[in-house]
This record gives C-alpha cells, structure tokens and sequence, in this order.
C-alpha cells in the first residue's frame, strides 16, 4: 500500500480485546515539549528539559532549533540540555526547516523567525503542506516580516524573511488558536514594545506560561466572558530555567477512551497533566457516565496533574456545547469513539477548526465511523454520532494524521470485528510508544 506521502505505508489492525489492566504513563506533552525547545533556543544559556516527548513532530522542532544556532543534546531518555543564544542573537538557518508533520512546530518557529533578521524557508510531508499558514503569516507581516514565496494559498513550502525591529502590535485572533497567539507571541519577544494578543475563546496557555516562567513580564486579563488578552513586554532578558513535561492528555486520551468501552477494564494512567484548557475530553466524558477518578492531583513542572483510574461502563449520548471545542481540539476523534459506544446520539457543535489538522479531521472521523459501520451525520460545523453496537471490520483512511489513526485502533479494541487504519508510522509523531504501552494492558494489535 502507498500512502499519501508516496512511501511504503504500514497498515496496522486492532482486534477485541480485554479487560484491559494496568497502570500506564503516556509520553511527554507535545505542546510543552515543542515550546521547551523553543525556548531554550531563545534564553542565552543552558535549558534543561525532562520528560521531554521524543516524537518526529518534536525532534523536527529541535533539529530548527539546531539550525538557527542552539546546542540541543540528548542527556538520556526524556533528558535534553538545549544551549541558546538569547532573544535576537539568532543565525541564519543554513538549511530548510522540515518540519514533518508538525503545524505547532512550524508556527511557533514562523514566529521566532519573524521576530529576527534572518530568512528561512519551511516545508513539511504532504499533510503539513495542505495546511493553511496564512493565518499565521498575516500578524507576522503586519509586525513587518516578508514571505517571499509560498505555495497556493499560503502554504508550505514558505520562504520567510523575519525583521529586527518587529512592530510590537495589538492583534485579535480570527479564531481561538493557540498556534496563531504563539506565533504572535514569540515575535513580540523581539519587539521594541508591548505585543498583545486578545482571543475571543481561550485556547491553550503553555506559550504565555512559559513565557513567566522563563521571566518575560506577561500580563493576562480575562476578556468578555470567554476570552483573553495577553501582553508580552518585549526584549525580555530570559533566562535559563528547568522544564519538567507532564504527560499528555492528548495522548492520555487514547488508553483513556479505550479502558472505557473494553468491557471489564480498569486502567490507571499516570502523571496526567489537567490544565483547565486541556481536559475537555474528561469534562464530556464525566457528563457521559464515565467512570474516572481523579487520584493524587500535585504540581509538576508549572502544571496541575494528576493519576487518572478509569473504568469500563455504560455511557449516554450527550451534546457537546461550540464553547468546549477549543479545550478538547485535539480529542475530537477519540470523542467520536467514546460516542459510538454510547447510548443515543452525542452532538458535537462548532468543529469548523477540525478542517485545518493533520487532515480535515471532521472529513475522515466521518469516513472512519462510516468504515465501522455507526451512524452519524454531518450538519454544518456539528457532528452527530449515534452509539450503540459497533461492527467495526473497516479500513480507515488515516490521511497522515496520528490522532485518526489511533483513534480507530482503539475502536477495533471494542468493536465486534477488527479495524484496520491504512497507516500507522505517523503515529510516531506524538506517541512512538503507542502500541507497546497499549499491550502492555493488554489490547490485541494484528
Ligand atoms: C497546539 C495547538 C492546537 C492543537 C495542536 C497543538 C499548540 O491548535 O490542535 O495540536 O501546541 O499550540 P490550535 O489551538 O492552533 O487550534
């Protein structure tokens, strides 16, 4: 089979399985880990990462890092030391930025490089290159960068030339989007003034608490009822401070889902970060019956996190409100696998920000249900699913996205007949460990 990308595609099937048993910790938190890089490149000195999430889309970020000037070693696993150089002391990167897969690994460092006087050009596999950049470009063009080229539509490959004196400017996102106020952010780390972004929703805060945290001055106030405004005081000296990663909820996620609808399972997953911008998911799937229990909350690294017990048990159909979406952006998937082994139908509503991930991730949830045999319906930016019984026994077209494809596998763990997703080496991006860890509580691969 070929993929998208023109290579040899891995085709992986899961099959009923369980109970599923065991304590589990998921891999390092992507968002944190790309930004740990970032800005160990930005603070002149010697940042020191642990936990970090040693994924493609993460080490693509580190390898820019490398090009525009920073050390970036590997102390041991999760263990890395990045050496910077410090806010507009970058180099000019003597090779393409590939960043693989990776949107949040692109935008922030569109961002950096915006903020600087040096040109770089980035480019990505295939789903990388469908993705919308424009949204990124336009606030980095009015803070005064040039793309020089692009592909149709502002898309990658993109050639980028960033400014020394970036204007610091007031910018209201079009849509809440944490890789657009990220972009914007970082640029402003290098502006002669006060960079602000307002979000009319909240999108999630790892740029700006990082920020604080490596001592930039960072002012957040709460705009209207939902939103955000956030103020970088630019030309901050950063300094070098230690990272601890807590694990993903987007990769908690998938063991999460998957101990819900295998009968008889009862899994704990561990070190679960449970930022307030994060735990969508958990907060649908408690009003759906699930039964999670919340163990041990601490602080880690900066973060709330927590040890999550799950258990197998019925769930309800439920209807999701648009104000939600941004707060489970990346869970939509496994959401719609949770829903189709509910009872009744589960509306989802204001997805419309799904059509610009890894995929069109609304087009292929629909195309996999479809292939596994639930019921559901498009309407506008609303996805319903009606649960029930799952045949399963599809082939789900996974367009180079790690989240369809995982999501699918855990629906094969509790469907009547296996599920087959086209491709499963981009799961590697976000989760290289997926399958073993999912073993390991006993789910059947093949
Ligand atoms: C991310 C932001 C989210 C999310 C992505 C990671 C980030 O996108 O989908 O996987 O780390 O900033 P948007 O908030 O831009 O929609």
């Amino acid at each position: 089979m070929l993929s998208e990308s023109g290579h040899a595609a891995t085709p992986l099937s899961s099959r009923r399985s369980g109970p599923l048993k065991g304590r589990v910790r998921p891999p390092g938190d992507k968002s944190i880990s790309h930004r740990a890089f970032i800005f160990g490149l930005m603070c002149r000195g010697v940042t020191e990462i642990s936990g970090l999430l040693e994924g493609d889309d993460v080490m693509r970020t580190g390898e820019a890092c490398r090009a525009l000037g920073a050390r970036v070693e590997r102390i041991g696993e999760g263990e890395w030391r990045v050496a910077g150089l410090g806010v507009g002391a970058l180099l000019a990167p003597p090779h393409t930025l590939d960043f693989g897969n990776a949107g949040t690994g692109s935008g922030g460092m569109m961002g950096v490089v915006g903020g600087h006087a040096v040109t770089a050009t980035f480019d990505g596999d295939a789903s990388l290159r469908k993705r919308p950049m424009r949204r990124i470009l336009d606030p980095l063009a009015l803070m005064g960068a040039q793309v020089l080229a692009e592909a149709e539509g502002g898309r990658c490959p993109i050639v980028l030339q960033g400014t020394s004196e970036p204007a610091p400017i007031v910018y209201r996102t079009p849509v809440a989007s944490a890789q657009i106020k990220s972009a914007v952010l970082l640029a402003g780390l290098n502006a002669p003034g006060e960079t602000t972004v307002i979000e009319t929703e909240a999108s999630r805060d790892h740029t700006e608490k990082m920020l604080a945290h490596f001592g930039a001055v960072v002012t957040v106030a709460p705009e209207g009822a939902t939103g955000r405004r956030i103020t970088l005081k630019g030309r901050p000296e950063l300094r070098p401070r230690p990272v601890v990663v807590p694990a993903d909820p987007s990769s908690a996620a998938f063991p999460m889902v998957a101990a819900l609808v295998a009968p008889g399972s009862d899994v704990v997953i561990e070190g679960v970060m449970m930022n307030q911008l994060r735990t969508g998911l958990m907060a649908t799937l408690l009003e759906m019956g699930a039964r999670i229990e919340v163990l041990d909350r601490r602080r880690e690294g900066g973060e709330d996190v927590a040890d999550l017990r799950v258990r197998a048990g019925a769930l309800q159909g439920v209807d999701v409100p648009a104000a939600r979406a941004p707060a489970m952006i990346d869970e939509n998937p496994v959401l719609a696998v949770a829903a189709a082994f509910a009872q009744g139908a589960t509306r989802r509503r204001g997805l419309h920000e799904l059509r610009v991930k890894e995929s069109d991730r609304l087009a292929a949830v629909a195309a996999g249900l479809a292939a596994a045999g639930v019921a559901h319906a498009i309407e506008g930016d609303d996805l319903i699913v009606r649960g029930g019984a799952v045949r399963g026994g599809g082939l789900v077209e996974t367009h180079l996205d790690h989240r369809i494809a995982m999501s699918f596998l855990v629906l094969g763990f509790a469907s009547d007949n296996p599920m087959t997703v086209d491709d499963s080496r981009m799961i590697a991006t976000s989760f290289p460990a997926f399958r073993g860890l999912m073993e390991r509580l006993g789910a059947q691969f093949g």
